[in-house]
């Protein structure tokens, strides 16, 4: 699949909950939160459909999300049938760490350890803080203690990569990004800074806590020196990479509204828990997959075309920069 700016579709994210056991708020709305009934979310048969029919057509990676994936019931069979899937090359999970330390429900196995037997190679787990009051006061939960021995649960466990998506707030964590470096060189985990989007409509997405990545970078360069870009050092996504001055520790910036080449790589579409094909994270465009997959009269050929006509549609950058009004709430799209 390819769209009409020469990108090479291969990753899907997938979010099979809205469903999340924290409220972080640059990600929920302000308001009271209302979940989706469960008929409206797709079940497990359905989205492993689509992704059966997407790997046909060049899907190599998939990156489970939600709300927080590990929240939704028997969420270990869906990655069991995931890792059957032919073409699928690349399984990932985005979470909040907080279940990853849990017992699975099997002898003293892990979440983590179970989700690495059955085939999920990166973790990638949003932590913005190491400070308890600053991690309550973001997630809305006094989780902070639950996401560490998520994280150390999932190196137990062995995955080959874990990834650390630290979102940048200015007067939030502003000033323990050395300290947030440290945590993840003594655990060998690549840690992400991520810029602030304009993903839901609450009050912390304001001008004042926007921290761009490029003074992040200052203010560890100022700390520990230079950093060194790696261009040569890519992972599936938009991240750029640099290499601390004092050791082989990389750093990625994600410099999603201050980096004007961010799109240039995109290889991702996106489908939501109700079933919303997305072209782009940062575009209001979604069409409706539930619709097809509903339908007893359409067959796997005309999900495929759904998929093409939606890569046809897919922007050649987000909107994010032109004073874009946030429509659906991050929860609701899968991070
Ligand atoms: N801006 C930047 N990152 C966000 N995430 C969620 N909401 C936002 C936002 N408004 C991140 C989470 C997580 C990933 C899935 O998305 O921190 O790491
Ligand atoms: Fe939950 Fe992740 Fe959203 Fe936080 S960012 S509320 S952990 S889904």
């Amino acid at each position: 699949m390819e769209d009409l700016f020469g990108h090479h579709i291969s990753y899907l994210r997938v979010s099979i909950t809205d469903r999340c056991n924290e409220r972080c708020q640059y990600c929920m709305p302000d308001e009271e939160q209302e979940w989706l009934p469960r008929s409206e979310v797709l079940s497990y048969e359905e989205i492993l459909r689509v992704v059966r029919v997407g790997a046909g057509m060049g899907i190599s990676k998939v990156r489970v999300t939600g709300g927080e994936p590990l929240t939704r019931r028997n969420v270990l069979w869906f990655f069991e049938e995931l890792q059957k899937i032919e073409g699928i090359k690349d399984i990932g999970i985005s979470t909040n760490g907080t279940l990853l330390g849990r017992n699975s429900g099997n002898g003293d196995e892990t979440n983590a350890q179970a989700l690495v037997d059955r085939g999920v190679r990166t973790a990638n787990v949003s932590l913005d803080t190491l400070n308890a009051g600053v991690y309550a006061e973001t997630t809305g939960r006094d989780l902070l203690k639950e996401a560490i021995a998520g994280i150390d649960a999932a190196r137990d466990a062995g995955f080959e990569k874990i990834k650390i998506n630290a979102v940048l707030m200015r007067n939030r964590n502003e000033h323990e990004l050395w300290e947030m470096i440290e945590f993840a060189r003594e655990r060998d985990l690549l840690l992400r800074f991520i810029e602030l989007m304009p993903v839901s409509s609450t009050h912390v997405l304001t001008e004042e806590n926007f921290l761009p990545t490029a003074e992040a970078k200052r203010l560890i360069e100022f700390k520990f020196g230079k950093l060194t870009p790696r261009a040569d050092f890519k992972t599936n996504g938009p991240a750029s990479y640099y290499q601390m001055p004092d050791s082989d520790q990389l750093i990625g910036f994600i410099g999603a509204m201050t980096n004007l080449h961010f799109c240039e790589t995109c290889n991702k579409l996106r489908l939501t828990c109700e079933g919303k094909l997305r072209p782009c994270l940062g575009s209001h465009l979604e069409f409706d997959m539930r619709e097809v997959l509903r339908n007893p009269e359409l067959t796997d050929d005309d999900v495929a075309k759904f998929f093409l006509d939606v890569v046809a549609k897919k922007p050649e950058q987000h909107e994010f920069r032109e004073n874009y009004q946030p429509g659906r709430k991050m929860i609701a799209i899968g991070g």
